[in-house]
């Protein structure tokens, strides 16, 4: 069998025309446009990338983008002084922290400090609760990326088996709780694999879908993956390629060409999850300013 390759760049850019729908009636009902600023500390290449990526698909649907750029060595009273004052700022509907920060940051303490109506990362603890419990304010752009597409594709998810590779805050836990839940694209069985688990291949061959986000390339083999099964990547990591003009290339946790001979749809590095992770957080983005004008409203009335 050769594997369905679903396209995350097709999935994305229907959700970019929805954003950007939203956005332009959010305009003509309120005469602003929403705002994202992300907060990006230090040069890690990778995150620059992604943060480049995030403001070319803002401009893209009309929301307003700023990035406050700080160099590695940012002190965390200054960082946290900086996400204190945007989230006071009401011009800002979203903040974004661009992660991993540097090590001597605690990364934590920098997340509680975001608003948590503006927090369109879906990490305060606030928001992660909220998700946890199925009342879903914002969850993370990843897992709602991941959900979106299994939904596009038309992955019957109720009752499902998905066993998920690894437990991160940003994709592994959060896409537990929400494929956990009731609902379309949810109600499934779900299984998480990690650095504690006794035998992964036994758990990987009994998924229907199987969701990698390890981090790491080959992570999953094709002995891994049972014959039919949907198989999400959600790993991106940089592979030394002297044939290629920057050096390297982008490669997933699976290893593509095997476990496509055997699942029944795959997504593809790059070209799957990451597109859709951007489009998710547009998604945020739209849905934070909403917050904050329904609720502004609110208070002028009361
Ligand atoms: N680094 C890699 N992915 C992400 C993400 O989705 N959000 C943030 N803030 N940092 C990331």
């Amino acid at each position: 069998m050769s594997a369905r390759i679903i396209d995350g760049k097709a999935v994305a850019s229907k959700v970019h025309d929805e954003v950007a729908a939203g956005v332009a009636e959010f305009k003509s009902k309120y005469g602003t446009v929403p705002g994202l600023t992300v907060v990006l500390i230090g040069d890690d290449p990778a995150s620059h990338s992604y943060v480049k990526g995030k403001e070319r698909a803002c401009e893209k649907v009309g929301i307003v983008t700023e990035t406050i750029r700080r160099d590695a060595s940012t002190s965390q009273a200054e960082l946290i002084e900086i996400i204190e004052g945007l989230s006071a700022d009401p011009k800002v509907n979203g903040i974004l922290v661009q992660l991993p920060l540097p090590k001597h940051l605690n990364e934590d303490e920098v997340i509680h400090a975001i608003d948590p109506l503006k927090d369109v990362d879906g990490l305060h603890p606030e928001n992660a609760g909220l998700l946890m419990l199925g009342q879903t304010r914002f969850a993370p752009a990843t897992p709602l990326g991941v959900q979106r597409m299994l939904v596009e594709e038309n992955v019957e998810m109720k009752g499902a088996k998905v066993v998920i590779l690894g437990r991160s805050k940003l994709v592994g836990m959060p896409l537990t709780a929400l494929l956990l839940q009731k609902g379309v694209g949810a109600n499934a069985t779900v299984t998480v694999c990690h650095t504690g688990t006794k035998d992964i291949a036994a758990e990987t061959l009994r998924a229907d879908v199987l969701i990698a986000a390890a981090g790491f390339p080959g992570a999953i083999t094709p002995e891994m993956v049972k014959p039919g099964a949907v198989v999400i990547d959600v790993g991106v990591s940089r592979v030394e390629d002297s044939t290629r003009k920057r050096g390297y290339r982008l490669t997933g946790d699976v290893e593509f060409e095997g476990a496509s001979e055997l699942a029944s749809a795959i997504t593809p590095v790059p070209g799957g999850v990451g597109p859709m992770t951007i489009a998710m957080l547009l998604v945020n983005v739209l849905q934070a300013a909403n917050l904050a004008a329904t609720n502004w409203h609110h208070i002028r009335k009361s």
